[in-house]
């Protein structure tokens, strides 16, 4: 069965301490008023993984990395593999960000050496697809998210797809507090599921959840998680702010 999962990608904000008071802050509001069947994660820094896994409920909040390196391990300065991820208590790992993709030349290449790491230890991908506003303009927002995911995630064998929750977040629609309109989101996750349902069956197509991400805040969650095929949302600027960030999660 699709999950209902709403996930706060904090992106590169926040002090570790400031991070740590946030997550208790989460944590606090999700087990005295939280939706019990809404998945929440919190996908932090690399660096405030660690403590806030230790400052929450892991039965109830769940942590992500914003990224993970696209090898086991050994020489590759800088970077942070899965294995570390997973030795902190994170359980997921948001992968394929637009902001990833167009600031850090992240490729399809490179996200498909992500993921089988990310699978192979047991975390959950949150695979980000999403087009930007030229191509939205031009009307070919749907050919390129299906190619998207045909260079992707398409490649995986069926048991390894189900374990991938994908998020679509048109770039147009990040950090401008322009959402795509309930209908454009609808839309756009019917034709995955529809994707999923073509290429693997329409059974595996309602077993995973597609989330909407992009200015999703505690003002338009409601009308959007009220659609049929929008499972959640991947959560930026509101994510920031525990009260938001719970009415978020209440929103469905
Ligand atoms: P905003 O919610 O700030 O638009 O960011 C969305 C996003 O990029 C989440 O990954």
């Amino acid at each position: 069965m699709r999950k209902k999962i709403v996930a706060g990608n904090w992106k590169c904000n926040t002090t570790v301490k400031e991070g740590v008071e946030l997550a208790k802050s989460v944590n606090e509001l999700v087990l005295t008023k939280g939706a019990k069947d809404v998945v929440v994660v919190l996908g932090t820094p690399f660096t405030h993984l660690i403590s806030v896994a230790e400052s929450v409920d892991s039965s109830r909040v769940n942590v992500a990395s914003q990224n993970c390196a696209a090898e086991a391990k050994g020489a590759f300065t800088g970077e942070v593999s899965v294995s570390m991820v997973k030795s902190t208590g994170a359980t997921y790992v948001i992968l394929g960000h637009s902001e990833r993709r167009e600031y850090y030349n992240e490729t399809s290449d490179t996200l498909n050496k992500k993921l089988a790491l990310t699978l192979e230890q047991g975390l959950t991908p949150i695979y980000c697809c999403g087009e930007a506003l030229a191509i939205r303009e031009a009307g070919s927002e749907k050919e390129f998210v299906k190619q998207q995911l045909e260079e992707t995630i398409f490649l995986l064998p069926t048991e390894k797809l189900l374990k991938i929750v994908i998020a679509y977040e048109p770039i147009w629609a990040i950090g401008t507090g322009k959402t795509a309109s309930t209908q454009q989101a609808q839309d756009m996750l019917a034709f995955i599921r529809g994707l999923i349902a073509d290429k693997y069956t329409k059974e595996i197509a309602e077993e995973i959840s597609i989330l909407y991400g992009g200015s999703c805040s505690a003002v338009n969650a409601n009308d959007l998680f009220s659609q049929p095929d929008i499972d959640g949302g991947l959560i930026g600027g509101a994510s920031l702010k525990a009260a938001d960030f719970l009415a978020i999660i209440n929103a469905f």
